[in-house]
């Protein structure tokens, strides 16, 4: 199949091949504001939000090796919640594709004495470099709307888990709720930019960001990428009137 030649950057029309590149630019510029920039922009429900999936990862609590990839892990907080949760056996692996968040997030680990238990490699969600079927659950959270090709993330989340495994996705999705959406659009079109603009020093990137949002797949056209990719057993649970939803799915 033809690969499509372009692709929405936000609500822009960019080259596929030219959407990593400024992905990458938007982290770069973002990175040692990120975690702040989380909790102004959410009003702290972020912390809400990834706890449910910390609970849908379940991390075994006693020493049986549990292994966990984050994807788009970025400054470590998904995996720093799971190491956290889960017992002496659990190790979390973060993959991202920007260094300056994976250099914050090592920072975050050594702080939290939890190096032992957090590995961070820089990589593409597109393109793992594990063996087969080698973690036992897979996460991803706010990132895949991020990944250009978003089969590809998924075929290659596929392959890496084990028989049994479970992947989870956390990411932004509609609210269809009238009054809700209105107040919804209002702050994220002129509330998040500004904050942007404030404290991490870059609008545009914080207005991508928000576009991104929008143009993401609805839950289940979500729900049937995932099932398309092999995943059985999909459903998925919006949170906060529909502004988050999380994706479940297992390889079977
Ligand atoms: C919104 S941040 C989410 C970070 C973290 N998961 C969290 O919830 O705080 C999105 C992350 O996706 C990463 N990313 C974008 N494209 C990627 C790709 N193709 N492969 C891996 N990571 C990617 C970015 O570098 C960024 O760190």
């Amino acid at each position: 199949m033809r690969e499509p030649r372009e692709t929405d950057f936000g609500y822009r029309q960019v080259p596929l091949e030219d959407k990593q590149a400024l992905v990458d630019d938007v982290f770069h510029s973002v990175a040692r504001r990120y975690d702040l920039m989380n909790d102004l922009m959410s009003a702290g429900l972020h912390r809400a939000w990834k706890d449910v999936l910390v609970t849908a990862v379940n991390p075994p609590s006693g020493e049986r090796p549990f292994a966990l990839l984050d994807l788009a892990g970025g400054t470590g907080d998904i995996a720093l919640r799971v190491a956290a949760a889960g017992g002496s056996g659990t190790r979390v692996t973060v993959l991202d594709v920007n260094r300056e968040m994976l250099a914050v997030g090592r920072e975050r680990a050594i702080e939290q004495e939890r190096d032992n238990a957090v590995t961070f490699v820089e990589g593409n969600a597109e393109d793992l470099p594990f063996p087969d079927r080698s973690f036992d659950a897979v996460t991803i959270a706010f990132g895949i709307r991020n990944v250009p090709r978003i089969e590809r993330a998924l075929a290659e989340t596929y392959r890496v888990l084990r028989i049994g495994g479970h992947f989870n996705c956390l990411e932004f999705s509609s609210v269809d709720v009238p009054g809700l959406a209105a107040l919804y659009d209002l702050y994220s079109f002129n509330v998040i930019p500004m904050l942007g603009r404030v404290v991490a020093g870059d609008a545009e990137a914080y207005r991508y960001l928000v576009e991104s949002i929008r143009r993401f797949p609805k839950p289940k056209v979500f729900a049937d990428m995932m099932r398309a990719a092999g995943f059985r057993r999909v459903s998925f649970q919006l949170l906060t009137g529909g502004v988050v939803a999380l994706h479940s799915g297992w390889r079977l």
